[in-house]
């Protein structure tokens, strides 16, 4: 179409746009990403229109096709791409169909534009009839959450496999134990299995705050206008059941502002990359020689250039880097929001890029995550003597006083004596001749020395949560199950594209 205008607006002005300012405020560069969101939606769109008698059926067979035609495009750069530099290497082919879709259409402002000018090219004056009953307004309140949504399914399918990941890890470890900390400082003796479900308790709140996240935002805009709603009698449920959302959004000026679903989106990611970056900073510190908890697997660690001894945890080290990352685009999308007057404000273009960066971010960690995880080898020995080693069994010792009769207390009283003893002779509390004990209180008696092994320091604690063995047990058993059960909404595939 020659005659067609360069711009989707061009009728009221008669200046050109400044060539600097026309080329800083495009979005293609980044929003070309939406390309399968943008042709769902305007399938979605054509089929509503052509409900109101806007596009007869042949018209909107032609659309639809014509639609197909632009959404493959890029995909057959992609095969060409790996035919002409054989295999396909993903990262390097998505930066080359980046550069190629971008430089194929210098004057397509956004990725709504682009899909016009495409869509032009293959079905002619036509294309020109899908915008009717439409802003762009809607339209990228409509691609964003789809791409949320796409973003959030991958998220789950990915939290699903770390869990995995770390439930397998847990019963691998069997009762093997580690010491637990507060404040850094050892405190009583754990199941490593028990350390490792309290990251299995963060991520299914993560879940739930994803699954959370897209329950609330499915909702479709389209129809919603520029503002006010759409200026024709559209049928708004046939957009939102084509594109597999509950229903429309109840009011057209939310609907074309809203961007809490982003905000939801990247806080659930931000929180997840405080607990990825717990996980790391765990992980890190357990592999240093002062520690010597864990090995850590070669295939996900490097060395240094500079020190031949080196095996350095660069996996955690950046999985503990990229909740920085994570937070920085909560931030900013919440600073975006902030102080906005309804409705559409171009500001919100600046959101994109920051949930681009969260999906990216998101979908790098758990693709080295639950391999990751898998790999880490404990070593159960130096765990156990850290955790037989620093007098970790002083509660349960108090708690032994405390049963026969002795008020806590009291009893905390006469054990920080016993600790102070052990101190000064270099001896653990089982160690301390029972007399010396009985010097101290006379609760003292032979079966303190069973009250406070091992295996019954982790066992007083019986409670549900607790590290007693049978706990942990059924706690693991429980998880492996609700994992087992989880139902990951199944998407980033368009129903409609
Ligand atoms: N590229 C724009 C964005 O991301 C699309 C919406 C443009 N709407 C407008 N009224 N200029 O927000």
């Amino acid at each position: 179409m020659s005659n067609q205008p360069t711009k989707m607006w061009s009728g009221r002005f008669r200046e050109p746009l400044d060539r600097t300012f026309e080329q800083w405020q495009r979005s293609f560069p980044f929003d070309w990403r939406l390309l399968p969101q943008e042709v769902a939606a305007s399938k979605a769109h054509a089929q509503t229109i052509a409900a109101a008698g806007i596009l007869t059926p042949d018209e909107l067979a032609k659309t639809l096709e014509g639609l197909t035609q632009v959404a493959q495009r890029p995909l057959n750069w992609a095969h060409r791409i790996s035919a002409t530099s054989g295999e396909p290497d993903y990262e390097t082919s998505n930066q080359q169909i980046e550069a190629a879709i971008v430089a194929s259409a210098p004057q397509a402002e956004d990725i709504h534009h682009y899909v016009e000018l495409e869509l032009t090219r293959e079905i002619g004056a036509l294309a020109l009839k899908l915008h009717t009953g439409r802003s762009r307004n809607e339209q990228i309140a409509t691609d964003m959450r789809l791409f949320v949504r796409d973003s959030i399914d991958l998220t789950l399918s990915g939290l699903h496999r770390w869990l995995s990941a770390l439930l397998t890890l847990a019963e691998s470890a069997g009762d093997a134990v580690m010491p637990s900390y507060t404040h850094l400082q050892r405190a009583e003796p754990v199941l490593i299995a028990h350390w490792l479900l309290a990251y299995v308790s963060m991520i299914e709140r993560d879940l739930s705050r994803f699954i959370g996240a897209r329950t609330r935002m499915n909702f479709c805009p389209l129809g919603s206008g520029a503002v006010a709603g759409a200026t024709l009698a559209l049928d708004r449920t046939i957009a939102a059941r084509a594109l597999a959302f509950t229903a429309p959004t109840p009011n057209s000026m939310d609907a074309t502002s809203d961007r809490d679903f982003m905000l939801d989106f990247a806080q659930a990611a931000s929180t997840l990359g405080l607990h990825i970056s717990r996980f790391a900073e765990e992980i890190t510190l357990y592999a240093t020689a002062e520690f010597g908890f864990v090995d850590l697997p070669e295939a996900f660690s490097t060395g240094s250039s500079a020190m031949p001894q080196k095996k350095n945890p660069d996996l955690t080290e950046l999985a503990r880097g990229k909740s920085a990352r994570l937070l920085g685009s909560a931030t900013a999308l919440a600073t975006l929001i902030k102080g906005l007057p309804l409705a559409y404000n171009k500001d919100l273009q600046e959101g994109q890029e920051q949930i681009f960066d969260i999906a990216d971010t998101l979908a790098g960690l758990l693709s080295v995550l639950p391999n990751f995880t898998r790999a880490l080898k404990f070593r159960f020995d130096p765990m156990q003597t850290a955790a037989t080693t620093g007098y970790l069994n002083a509660m349960a010792a108090a708690t032994y006083l405390s049963n026969k009769g002795l008020p806590f207390r009291k009893a905390h009283e006469v054990i920080g004596n016993a600790v102070r003893l052990g101190l000064e002779r270099n001896l653990e509390l089982n160690a301390l001749p029972l007399a010396d004990l009985q010097q101290l209180s006379d609760y003292f008696a032979q079966d303190f020395f069973d009250a406070i092994s091992l295996r019954s320091t982790l066992d007083c604690h019986n409670v549900i949560g607790g590290t007693a063995a049978h706990r942990v047990a059924e706690a693991l058993a429980q998880a492996k199950d609700r994992i087992a059960h989880l139902s990951i909404p199944s998407t980033a595939e368009h129903p409609d594209a």
